[in-house]
């Protein structure tokens, strides 16, 4: 039975795996922004017996963070053993060229800024934790190796509006990966195990979004429930050896 902390809980990927996790008997803290008015978190809770906490964190506020991680110390007085820094946001599909200054920022504020802040208020309860993991929930759009045929490729260009669009969100997850990258080697000889993944393309509030992003009108090709099932199936497997590594949820690694 491990500890986890979950970003994002209130709806989507984090309220799923919140769900299995509770399900299969460990114990959760789900972060929220406004945990008192989620009623399916609510709902978890009280059939939880116990297993499932929910604390208030808005992963762009500090001082929420720090009193999360001081309610979460309470909690768990002996660590925790998972961080999953799955919070964050698309911002806004415009062209690249067109993005604003406004919504870059935003976005890292969120999906960069907010993960390290998290990660650094748990660390010292990471350390006392057993399995010793930070989860950054990634995406396959953060992979420069990935993106290059949007510039070489016409017809990718030309079919696929996102080779176009969604610059912040990409940057953002790109940049989310080489604070992957950087704790992994920091945390490496404390027994820290840093890694980024891809749920895959999911039909959550943020995956249905990209449906729009498709000329073909592809639809996502998980429901939560699936793409988490795999998450779980990915992380439960994860040993320090491979710290610093960027995974599809299927278990393939992502080339950078
Ligand atoms: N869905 C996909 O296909 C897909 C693909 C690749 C990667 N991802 C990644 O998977 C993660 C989860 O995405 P999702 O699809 O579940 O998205 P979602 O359904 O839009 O849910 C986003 C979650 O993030 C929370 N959040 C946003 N800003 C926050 C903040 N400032 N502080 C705390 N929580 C905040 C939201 O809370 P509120 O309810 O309070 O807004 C919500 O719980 C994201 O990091 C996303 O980039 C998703």
């Amino acid at each position: 039975m491990a500890v986890w902390v979950i970003t994002g809980a209130s709806r989507g990927i984090g309220l799923e795996l919140v769900k299995q996790l509770v399900a299969r008997g460990d114990v959760v803290v789900g972060a929220a922004r406004n945990p008192e008015t989620c009623s399916a978190l609510k709902e978890l809770e009280s059939s939880s017996s116990g297993k499932l906490h929910l604390v208030k964190m808005d992963v762009e506020d500090p001082e929420t963070i720090k009193s999360a991680a001081a309610e979460i110390e309470k909690l768990c007085p002996k660590g925790i053993d998972v961080l999953v820094n799955n919070a964050g946001i698309s911002g806004p599909f415009a062209q690249s060229s067109q993005e604003t200054v406004k919504s870059v920022i935003e976005v890292h504020k969120v999906n960069v800024v907010g993960p390290l802040m998290v990660t650094q208020a748990m660390l010292p309860l990471l350390r006392k934790g057993s399995r010793k993991m930070i989860a950054n929930v990634s995406s396959g759009a953060g992979s420069l190796a990935g993106k290059v045929k949007f510039v070489e490729d016409a017809e990718t260009r030309k079919n696929l509006p996102y080779a176009t669009q969604a610059m912040a969100y990409k940057m953002s997850k790109a940049a989310l990966n080489m604070q992957t990258l950087s704790l992994a080697a920091d945390l490496k000889d404390e027994g820290i195990t840093v890694i980024s993944f891809c749920p895959g393309w999911v039909a959550t509030d943020m995956g249905s979004q990209g449906t729009n992003l498709m000329k073909s009108g592809a639809t996502p090709t998980y429901t939560s429930q699936q793409s988490v099932e795999l998450q779980l199936k990915l992380l439960d497997g994860l040993t320090l050896d491979k710290s610093g590594g960027y995974f599809q949820h299927t278990g393939e690694t992502i080339p950078w």
